[in-house]
C-alpha cells in the first residue's frame, strides 16, 4: 500500500491499494454510518463492517439537496451526534454526496471515503470538493472539506464496466497533459494493459495521478490559482454535460481535445503533440466530438459558474505535462467553438 498526505483544512490520507476489509481499522468504534449506492451494495456489502447504512439510488439525477436532507433525517433517527462519523462507499457521487451531507450535519462530523470508481480513486474522492447539483448547475453547492481518508482498493475496480474504465481514463490522461509528460508516454506504451486493469499498470496510474493532484491540492486547496489547471477540459466539457447524458470522462475527453486545439492555435503544444493526444484519447475510445448543437454549448458556457464577470480561466497546455492558465472572454471561447467544433 502506498499513502499519500493532503494538508488541507484537516490532513486527508489517501490509500492506494489498501482494501476495503482493512476499513474498519480507520474508523472509530461508534457513531459510524455508512453511505453506499444500490450497485456497491449488492456486490460489497458482505465486506462492510457491521454499521447501520444508508443506500442511495444511483446515476447524477440523485445528486440533490433532498439527497442529503435525507441522509441528514437518517443521521438524526439513529442518533447520530457532533463525534459521528460518515463513511462514503461509492464512486463520486456517493463521495461528493457524503462528504456535503457530513460537513453541513452539525456544522461538520468526520468522514471518510472508500472510493470504487476509476474516476473517483483519481479525481473525484481526492482532494476535498464535495457537494451536490441545483437545477441543471453541477456541483453549484457545495464546499471544501478533507475527508481524513480516501481507500483507493484496486481490487473494486475488477466488477466495474469497460465504460467506467474508459471514463477514468480521461481524468488520469487529464493529469498526465497537464503535469507529468513521462506519464502520458507512459498511457501511450500501455492504454491497453490499462483499458484491461493490469494490476501494475493501474496502481501506478492511480498512484501519479493522486501525486499530481495532491500536489496542487497541497499549493492551492481553495482554487484560486494552481488548482484550476484541474480544469484542463473541463470548460467544455460542462457544457457538453448540461446538454447529453454523455458521461463525465468523456466529456472531459472532447473538452481535452478542444483545449488542446485552442493551445496549438496560440502556438503553444504544436501540431505532432495535438496528434499524439488525438490518437490517445482514440485508443482509450473516448471520444472526441460532440453531437452537441454549438449554440447549446456557447449558451451553457455563458452561464459556467467558474466565469468571473465576462471572463473565464480557461487551461491551456503549453506543452504535453505543462499547463498554463489564460483569463479569456468569454466571447473569445465561443469564438473557439465555431472555430473548433
Ligand atoms: N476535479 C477538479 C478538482 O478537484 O479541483
Amino acid at each position: 500500500m502506498q499513502t499519500i498526505e493532503i494538508k488541507g483544512n484537516k490532513t486527508s490520507k489517501i490509500l492506494i491499494g489498501e482494501k476495503l476489509e482493512n476499513l474498519e481499522n480507520y474508523l472509530p468504534g461508534k457513531n459510524v454510518v455508512i453511505v453506499t449506492d444500490e450497485n456497491v451494495d449488492k456486490l460489497y456489502s458482505h465486506k462492510f463492517p457491521d454499521f447501520p447504512k444508508i443506500v442511495l439510488g444511483t446515476g447524477e439525477k440523485i445528486k440533490n439537496l433532498s439527497t442529503v436532507e435525507k441522509i441528514i433525517g437518517h443521521l438524526i433517527d439513529l442518533g447520530i451526534d457532533r463525534n459521528g462519523f460518515l463513511v462514503g462507499i461509492g464512486g463520486g457521487i456517493v463521495c461528493d454526496i457524503t462528504g456535503f451531507a457530513a460537513s453541513v450535519f452539525m456544522r461538520g462530523i468526520d468522514f471518510g471515503f472508500v472510493s470504487t470508481t476509476l474516476l473517483s480513486q483519481v479525481d473525484a474522492s481526492v482532494g476535498g470538493k464535495n457537494g451536490v447539483n441545483f437545477d441543471s448547475y453541477k456541483n453549484i453547492v457545495g464546499n471544501f472539506n478533507q475527508p481524513s481518508f480516501v481507500i483507493c482498493d484496486g481490487n473494486m475496480l475488477k466488477t466495474l464496466p469497460l465504460k467506467e474504465i474508459k471514463c477514468g481514463m480521461g481524468e488520469v490522461v487529464k493529469h498526465a497533459l497537464i503535469a507529468d509528460k513521462t506519464m502520458f508516454e507512459m498511457i501511450e506504451n500501455n492504454y491497453d494493459k490499462a483499458l484491461s486493469l493490469d494490476d501494475e499498470v493501474i496502481n501506478e496510474l492511480v498512484y501519479r495521478s493522486v501525486q499530481i493532484k495532491s500536489g496542487i491540492v497541497n499549493k492551492d486547496e481553495k482554487e484560486k490559482g494552481e488548482r484550476k489547471k484541474l480544469n484542463f477540459g473541463h470548460t467544455l466539457a460542462h457544457a457538453i454535460e448540461k446538454h447529453s447524458t454523455v458521461s463525465h470522462g468523456e466529456a472531459v475527453a472532447t473538452g481535452m481535445l478542444f483545449a488542446s486545439k485552442v493551445s496549438n492555435h496560440y502556438g503553444f503544444i504544436n501540431n505532432n503533440d495535438l496528434s499524439r493526444i488525438e490518437n490517445l484519447l482514440n485508443k482509450l475510445q473516448l471520444p472526441v466530438k460532440t453531437d452537441v448543437p454549438v449554440e447549446s454549448l456557447k449558451e451553457a458556457i455563458q452561464k459556467d459558474k467558474k466565469k468571473n464577470d465576462k471572463n473565464i480561466d480557461f487551461v491551456l497546455l503549453k506543452n504535453i505535462g505543462e499547463a498554463e492558465i489564460k483569463k479569456v472572454s468569454i466571447n473569445e471561447v465561443k469564438s473557439w467553438i465555431d472555430k473548433f467544433l
